[in-house]
C-alpha cells in the first residue's frame, strides 16, 4: 500500500466537507485535522468523523504533524493561509480561484518553488473525465480546426458576500477552456450588471480571444431560473456539446458542419454543402472529479510530480479573471491578459 499522507483541512463551510469526505475515503490519506472559525461547523464534522481532531485556530493545525493542507475558506483568506502553510513546510491545495489577485498568486508560486513544496489549485473540472474527453477530442484533431466555444454556467445561485459572479463561477470555465485548448487567451472583454446588490456583479458575459482566432464566450449568472452547465465547441469537422447537468450522456458529438467548395467563379456557383451526420454519445467513466483531484494531490506529494492544476495554472486563471474585471469596469473594452 502507498504511504499514507496526513491531511488537514482549513474551512468546513459548504465545500470543505466534500474535501474532508474524499480524504476520509481515500485509503492512502489520513484525514487527521479540521479547522474552522465556526464551532457549529466543527461540531458537525465531529459528528460525522469522531476520530478527526478539530480546532478553531488555524495555527494549531499548521503547528501539527499534518503533511498537507487543503484550504476551502473564502477567497480573501487564501493567500494568507496558504502562505503560512507553505512557511510551516506543508504541501498545499487551495480551492479555486487560487487567490484574490495575481501578486498574491505569484508570491505563492515562488514560495512553493523555493521550498520544494507541492502547490495545487482546486480546478476541479480539470479532473472531470468528460472534460478530459473533450480535451482529447480537440487535441486529436477529430473536431478539425476549432472555430469557437460557448460556455454557460447559470442558476439561481448562492450569492457570495464579497466576490462577484466572475470570481465565483468563471474560474471553472476559464480553467476548462485553457485546459482543453492547451493555450491561454491574449485578450478578454467582459460586460455585466449588478442587479441585486450594488456594485457586486451577479450577471456577466466574458469573451476570451485566443490565438489562431479561436473565440470563447462565457456566460455566468446567479440570476437565472434554470441550472445550466453547458459548453459547446464548434469545429470545422464536428461539433460537441458537453452538458454537465446530464446524469450520464454528458458529451454529445455531432457530425455536423458546413463545407465550402474549393473554388467558385460566380456567386451562382457558390453553394455551401451542409453535413448532417450521426450524433454519438461516448461512455464516460462515472467517477467523482473531486476524488480524482484529491488522489492527484496526494500522488504529487509522494512523487514530487508537478500537479496538473499547479500554482502556475492557478496564477494564469487569476490573471484572466483580473483582465475580465478591468474590462467589466471599463465598459467592456478588450483588456490584454498580463502574462
Ligand atoms: N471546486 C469547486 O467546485 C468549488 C465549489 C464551491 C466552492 N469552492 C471554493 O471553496 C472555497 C470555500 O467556499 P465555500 O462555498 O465552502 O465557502 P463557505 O463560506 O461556505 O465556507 C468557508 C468556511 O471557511 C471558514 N473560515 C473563514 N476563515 C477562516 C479561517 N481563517 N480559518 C478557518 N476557517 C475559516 C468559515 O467559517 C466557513 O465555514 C472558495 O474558495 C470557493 O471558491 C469550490
Amino acid at each position: 500500500m502507498e504511504r499514507q499522507v496526513k491531511v488537514g483541512v482549513l474551512g468546513a463551510g459548504y465545500w470543505g466537507p466534500k474535501l474532508i469526505r474524499n480524504f476520509q475515503e481515500i485509503p492512502s490519506a489520513d484525514m487527521a485535522m479540521v479547522c474552522d472559525l465556526r464551532q457549529d461547523r466543527l461540531d458537525h464534522i465531529r459528528e460525522l468523523y469522531p476520530a478527526v481532531r478539530v480546532t478553531t485556530d488555524y495555527k494549531e493545525l499548521l503547528g501539527s504533524d499534518v503533511e498537507a493542507v487543503a484550504i476551502a475558506t473564502p477567497i480573501r483568506t487564501h493567500h494568507r493561509l496558504a502562505r503560512e502553510a507553505l512557511l510551516a513546510g506543508k504541501h498545499v491545495l487551495v480551492e479555486k480561484p487560487l487567490t484574490a489577485n495575481s501578486e498574491e498568486a505569484e508570491d505563492l508560486v515562488n514560495l512553493a518553488e523555493q521550498r520544494g513544496l507541492t502547490l495545487m489549485v482546486g480546478h476541479t473540472f480539470e479532473y472531470n473525465p468528460a472534460v478530459e474527453y473533450l480535451r482529447n477530442l480537440i487535441t486529436s484533431g477529430e473536431l478539425g480546426r476549432i472555430y469557437y466555444i460557448n460556455a454557460t454556467r447559470v442558476n439561481l445561485g448562492i450569492f457570495q458576500p464579497d466576490i462577484n459572479v466572475v470570481w465565483d463561477l468563471a474560474p471553472h470555465d476559464v480553467s476548462i477552456l485553457t485546459f482543453v485548448l492547451g493555450m491561454l487567451p491574449v485578450n478578454v472583454s467582459a460586460r455585466g450588471a449588478a442587479y441585486v446588490r450594488p456594485k457586486i456583479h451577479d450577471v456577466a458575459y466574458l469573451t476570451l480571444h485566443f490565438p489562431n482566432e479561436v473565440m470563447a464566450d462565457i456566460r455566468v449568472s446567479w440570476l437565472d431560473p434554470c441550472k445550466i452547465r453547458r459548453i459547446t465547441v464548434v469545429g470545422s469537422k464536428k461539433m460537441v456539446v458537453y452538458d454537465d447537468v446530464e446524469p450520464t450522456e454528458k458529451i454529445k458529438i455531432y457530425d455536423k458542419g458546413v463545407d465550402v467548395p474549393p473554388y467558385s467563379d460566380t456567386l451562382e456557383e457558390f453553394h455551401l454543402s451542409y453535413r448532417y451526420g450521426d450524433i454519438t454519445t461516448p461512455a464516460i467513466p462515472n467517477v467523482e472529479p473531486l476524488r480524482v483531484e484529491c488522489e492527484h494531490f496526494l500522488h504529487c506529494i509522494r512523487t514530487g510530480e508537478r500537479p496538473r492544476s499547479d500554482g502556475r495554472d492557478g496564477l494564469e486563471v487569476v490573471r484572466i479573471l483580473e483582465a475580465a474585471t478591468r474590462s467589466l469596469l471599463n465598459g467592456g473594452m478588450r483588456e490584454r491578459v498580463r502574462l
